[in-house]
């Protein structure tokens, strides 16, 4: 399952998609965070201490790696520079699991450890042991700067998650939450057409709700499961607020929270003493998303991937790589489960 939390910066995306994180991981959910975020802090709210955070491999400095592991075989595919970030898998096209190890995961992936058995203390990278629960596989795009952002291309570091999603087969009971960036990034790209559920996390102010509408916009248009998360709401009136202002897409709601504030002063709490009330929100949004399961539909998501690598093709990619990249599409190919069980190139 592949949920996005998106929303309007500083609204609480990265605080409620590591809540999230750590309730799956509590329900030994196998998880994989990904930090697509600007502002990379979803490890650092993970609980990593701030040196280990800072040093996570960045995906997007792993591209040709990346790249040239998902190309596999495929035949339309003739080597990973006329690969770009939304190249579609095809025929012969290497397809990732969330839990297997992998090349991608080995270069990209780390697991961060959750506070043992919901005792204080910090989470810290690759420890050994522990319950499946306890850890979670982190991967980070890299920190952004000034000249990446704005260029819809290539270098783009959310591209190298579009590829891995692109190419992921995920089934009901494992989850990749990705903690994104707000706006137009993930519009230009089809990014934020990947995700079985889009968490809009809306803070009930009028600046919260309008990052809501906007995404509500192109959600329509493009079928995308989007539900509100009101966060650091602190009364009836908040409630009253976000609730005539989203109507019935507000799904859930955080207060403001004492142990969020505690973590941030390097004081972290067992997860089991977070207020019920937020708990209860977290288990109604994993019921949504768990929900969104049975409204999967793997034609059009391949459909919408292809439209995506059509646009990108012309407006930048068949100049900057020489080719025709609409040839890289398979014409009968459809992401699926099922396709995940065909022979894999070795
Ligand atoms: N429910 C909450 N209770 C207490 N503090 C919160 C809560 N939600 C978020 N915060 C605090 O508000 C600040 C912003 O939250 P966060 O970093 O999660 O937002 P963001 O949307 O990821 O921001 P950015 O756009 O900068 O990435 C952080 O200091 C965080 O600890
Ligand atoms: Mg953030």
């Amino acid at each position: 399952m592949k949920i996005a939390f998106a929303g309007k910066g500083g609204s609480g995306k990265t605080t409620l998609s590591s809540l999230f994180v750590r309730h799956l991981a509590a329900r030994r959910v196998p998880v994989l965070a990904v930090d697509a975020d600007i502002n990379q802090h979803l490890g650092t709210a993970l609980g990593l201490p701030e040196e280990e955070a800072a040093a996570l491999p960045a995906m997007g400095a792993r591209l040709p790696l990346i790249k040239e592991y998902l190309r596999g075989t495929n035949p339309r595919i003739p080597s990973a520079e006329a690969m770009i970030k939304t190249t579609p898998p095809g025929t012969g096209s290497r397809l990732l699991r969330i839990t297997e190890d992998n090349p991608v995961h080995d270069a990209c992936a780390r697991r961060v450890r959750l506070d043992p058995g919901g005792a204080p203390g910090h989470a810290s990278t690759g420890a050994p042991g522990g319950a499946p629960g306890d850890t979670v596989r982190l991967m980070v795009t890299g920190p952004f700067t000034e000249k990446d952002l704005g260029v819809a291309c290539y270098h783009s570091k959310v591209g190298a998650v579009e590829l891995y999603l692109n190419h992921l087969v995920d089934g009901r009971d494992e989850y990749v939450v990705v903690d994104m960036t707000a706006g137009s990034d993930s519009f230009a790209s089809g990014m934020f057409t990947r995700f079985d559920m889009t968490f809009l996390v809306a803070e009930p102010t009028r600046k919260g709700v309008a990052v809501y509408r906007q995404y509500k916009e192109y959600a329509r248009d493009w079928g995308v499961a989007l539900r509100v998360i009101g966060n650091k709401v602190q009364g009836p009136e908040d409630l009253d607020f976000l609730r005539a202002e989203t109507g019935d897409d507000l799904l859930a709601a955080v207060g403001h929270s004492d142990w969020v504030r505690a973590l941030e002063k390097g004081r972290p709490r067992p997860f089991t003493e977070l207020a019920e009330a937020d708990r209860e929100a977290l288990r109604v949004m994993y019921g949504a998303a768990d929900a969104s399961y049975g409204r999967r539909d793997r034609e059009r998501y391949t459909r919408q991937m292809v439209h995506f690598h059509l646009r990108n093709a012309e407006s930048w990619g068949n100049a900057r790589t020489g080719t025709d990249l609409a040839a890289q599409v398979d014409p009968s190919f459809v992401l699926g489960e099922t396709a995940a069980r065909a022979p894999q190139p070795v």
